[in-house]
């Protein structure tokens, strides 16, 4: 796929992205999130989890580094991770994950990736305005690329 580049400009909009994308997603397929502290990253996977219609609320899971939410309706649960403390493949590939059955979504996966999966879909989410608050809506960019044969189909233009 050609990389999309988006401008959300609003928590809402980050939460609406993850839910849109919550839509593509299957059992296997992994989507790793970059960006600075407070970026926005937890907030995309709190819209993804919406969307996939998780139990319970998504949060941080800093200090758990890896968190398993099933959905109400059955099927892959997401897998949420934060690599911020991991600092390779290596780690990552020995968490205890249900890689090929869940949709596992990683805070802080660039460049530690390969060697994990074949396919991912990268999302990193810049602010092009800097700025100090974080609590107030301040736009977002987010580049959104996929890597390997999995996501080279994606399209994510507006659907009816
Ligand atoms: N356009 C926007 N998109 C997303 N979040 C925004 C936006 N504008 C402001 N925010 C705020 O920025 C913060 C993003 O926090 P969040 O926990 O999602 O970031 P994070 O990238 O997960 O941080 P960390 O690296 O600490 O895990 C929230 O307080 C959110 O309300
Ligand atoms: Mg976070």
């Amino acid at each position: 796929m050609t990389p999309v580049v988006l401008t959300i400009a609003t928590p809402d909009e980050m939460e609406a992205l993850g839910a849109r994308l919550a839509r593509e997603l299957r059992a296997g397929d992994l989507v790793a999130l970059d960006g600075e502290l407070g970026a926005g990253k937890t907030t995309f996977t709190r819209g993804l989890g919406a969307g996939l219609g998780v139990r319970g609320a998504v949060t941080s899971p800093t200090f758990v580094l890896a968190r398993t939410h099933p959905r109400e309706a059955g099927g892959a649960p997401l897998v949420h991770v934060d690599a911020y403390r991991l600092s390779s493949a290596l780690e990552l590939g020995d968490l205890d994950i249900d890689w090929p059955g869940s949709i596992v979504v990683v805070e802080w996966g660039a460049g530690k990736l390969d060697g994990v999966a074949d396919d991912w879909l990268q999302l990193a989410i810049e602010r092009p305005h800097g700025g100090e608050a974080e609590s107030d809506a301040e736009p977002r960019t987010v580049t959104i690329t996929g890597h390997g044969p999995r996501w080279a189909g994606l399209d994510l233009a507006p659907a009816g």
